[in-house]
C-alpha cells in the first residue's frame, strides 16, 4: 500500500490560487531531497555510486539544482537537456548524453560540454569520430555503449520488447565495438542499458544488473577492455495506484550488490562503478497537478470538466495510465460518485480518470465562483515535460514548495505571446 499525500491544505490552496490561478504543478523540495538521500544511503554499498537524473522527466533547472546539491548528475538526451544540466551545474562528466538518431551538431555540443557520450549504434563510432570539435581529434577519452539485449531480456508495457526497440547495440556489436574503440585509442569505457519503464519488480532490476555484470566479464575476456562503470539506466517504477508498493531501495541495492559479488569480484573486475539514471522515481511522487473543477455534465456518464487538460499531463491519454485523484477538504468524504474527469481538449481521450469513484465534486456555479480543487497525484515526472500546445492550449506553470514552507514560481504559465512567438507576424501583411 502507498499513502497518497498532498502537502497543502484546502485553505493554503485557496490562498495560493489567488496569486497563481489554477492549473499549476507543485513540487515538494523536502520530499525530493529526502528521497534522494534514501537512494544515496542505500547505494552507498557501492563506493563512487552516481545517480544521473533523467532531465526529460522534469526539465526545470531549479529542480536540477536541488538534485545537483545532493550530488546527482544528469542524464540528457538532447542539446537542450545538456544546456539545462549545465545551468544547474551538472557539467562535464556529471552529464551523460544518451541520445538516439543524433545529429552531428548535438554530438559536437556534448563533446564541447565534456559530457559522457553513450553511443546508440555501431555506426556512430565513426560518426562521432568525424564530428570532433576543433580542439580535439578523433574520439573522446571516455566512450559508453548502450546495450540492447534483444530476446535475452523481457521488456515491459511502456517501453516494449527490447528486440522491437530501436535503441542500442546487439551483444556481438558491443564486443566488436569495444575492440574497435580500443584500437582507435579510447582510454576509458562504459556500458549502459535501459530495458524497462515504470517497473516495480525488484528482481527485474537485479536481473538487469546481473546481465550487465555478465557482459562486463565477457567484454574483458573477448575484447580485452576493462569497463570503468556500468549504467543500469532508468525505469524504476512508482506506485501510481494506492494498492501498489514503492520499490525498497535497500532491497534493490542489496540484490545488485549480491550479483556484483558473485560476478564482478571473482572475475577480478572490482572496482566497477555503478550508475543509474532514474527519473520517475526521483521526482514523480513529489509533484502534483492542481486544477479546479469547472463544469459538471450528466449524459450517458457523469463528467467533471477541469481547467487543466491533457496538454498539461498526457500520461492517462497516452498510456491509459492511472493517476490518483483527491479533492482537498474532502479527503475523508465517502466515494459516493462515479465520474470521468476530463479536460477541455477536442479529443475524447482527454480524460484524467475514467469511471473513477470519487467524493461528490462541486463545480463553479458561474464565472464568478470557483469549484473544488482537484489534485492529480504522482505527476512530478514525465508530467508537464510531455505537454504540448494542440488546440492552442497553453501549458501551465510550475511552483516549488521549499523546505522552509515558502512557495516560489519556477516556471510561469505560457501565454498567447509565447504561442505566437514563432510566427513571422509582420510577414503576414505581405502574404497573399
Ligand atoms: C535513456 C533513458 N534514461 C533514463 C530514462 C528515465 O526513465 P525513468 O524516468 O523511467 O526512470 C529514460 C526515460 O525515458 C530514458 O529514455
Amino acid at each position: 500500500m502507498s499513502v497518497k499525500h498532498f502537502p497543502l491544505s484546502k485553505a493554503e490552496l485557496e490562498k495560493l490560487a489567488e496569486r497563481y490561478p489554477t492549473p499549476f504543478y507543485v513540487y515538494d523540495e523536502k520530499g525530493i531531497v529526502e528521497n534522494a538521500r534514501r537512494i544515496k544511503a542505500a547505494f552507498s554499498v557501492f563506493p563512487g555510486y552516481k545517480q544521473h537524473f533523467a532531465v526529460k522527466a522534469l526539465p526545470n533547472p531549479y529542480i536540477l539544482k536541488i538534485l545537483a546539491a545532493e550530488g546527482f548528475g544528469a542524464d540528457c538526451s538532447s542539446h537542450t537537456e545538456l544546456l539545462l544540466a549545465e545551468m544547474a551545474g551538472m557539467e562535464g562528466e556529471d552529464a551523460m548524453f544518451t541520445s538516439n538518431e543524433t545529429p552531428a551538431r548535438e554530438y559536437e555540443a556534448a563533446r564541447k560540454l565534456g559530457a559522457v557520450i553513450n553511443l546508440d549504434d555501431f555506426s556512430h563510432i565513426e560518426f562521432l569520430e568525424k564530428t570532433a570539435v576543433p580542439q580535439e581529434r578523433g574520439l573522446p577519452e571516455l566512450v559508453s555503449f548502450r546495450y540492447n539485449p534483444g530476446p535475452l531480456k523481457e521488456g515491459n508495457a511502456i517501453i516494449g520488447k527490447p528486440e522491437e526497440a530501436k535503441y542500442g547495440l546487439t551483444r556481438e556489436q558491443i564486443i566488436r565495438g569495444f575492440s574497435l574503440l580500443k584500437e582507435k585509442g579510447v582510454k576509458r569505457f562504459a556500458l549502459h542499458t535501459m530495458v524497462a519503464s515504470n517497473e516495480l519488480s525488484i528482481p527485474y532490476h537485479i536481473e538487469t544488473a546481473r546481465m550487465l555484470f555478465e557482459l562486463t566479464v565477457e567484454i574483458k575476456n573477448k575484447a580485452g577492455v576493462r569497463l570503468e562503470f556500468v549504467n543500469l539506466g532508468g525505469g524504476v517504477g512508482i506506485p501510481y495506484r494506492p494498492d501498489q508498493e514503492a520499490v525498497d531501495y535497500q532491497t534493490l541495492a542489496a540484490g545488485i550488490k549480491k550479483a556484483y559479488d558473485e560476478i564482478v569480484t571473482p572475475a577480478g573486475l572490482d572496482p566497477l562503478g555503478i550508475r543509474t539514471e532514474w527519473g520517475r522515481v526521483i521526482t514523480g511522487p513529489y509533484g502534483w497537478l492542481v486544477a479546479r473543477a469547472v463544469h459538471k455534465k450528466e449524459i450517458y456518464r457523469n463528467y467533471i470538466g477541469l481547467d487543466a487538460c491533457m496538454a498539461d499531463l498526457m500520461r492517462p491519454a497516452l498510456y491509459g495510465a492511472y493517476h490518483h485523484i483527491t479533492i482537498p477538504g474532502k479527503e475523508n468524504a465517502p466515494l459516493a460518485e462515479t465520474y470521468d474527469v476530463v479536460g477541455s481538449l477536442c479529443e475524447n481521450n482527454d480524460k484524467f480518470a475514467v469511471q473513477r469513484r470519487l467524493p461528490k465534486i462541486d463545480v463553479a456555479a458561474d464565472g464568478n465562483t470557483a469549484g473544488d480543487f482537484v489534485v492529480i497525484h504522482d505527476a512530478g515526472a514525465h508530467g508537464r515535460a510531455m505537454g504540448f500546445n494542440y488546440n492552442g492550449k497553453f501549458r501551465c506553470g510550475e511552483l516549488l514548495l521549499r523546505r522552509d514552507g515558502s512557495i516560489v514560481q519556477i516556471r510561469r504559465p505560457e501565454t498567447a505571446e509565447d504561442y505566437f512567438a514563432t510566427l513571422d507576424l509582420p510577414g503576414l501583411k505581405h502574404f497573399n
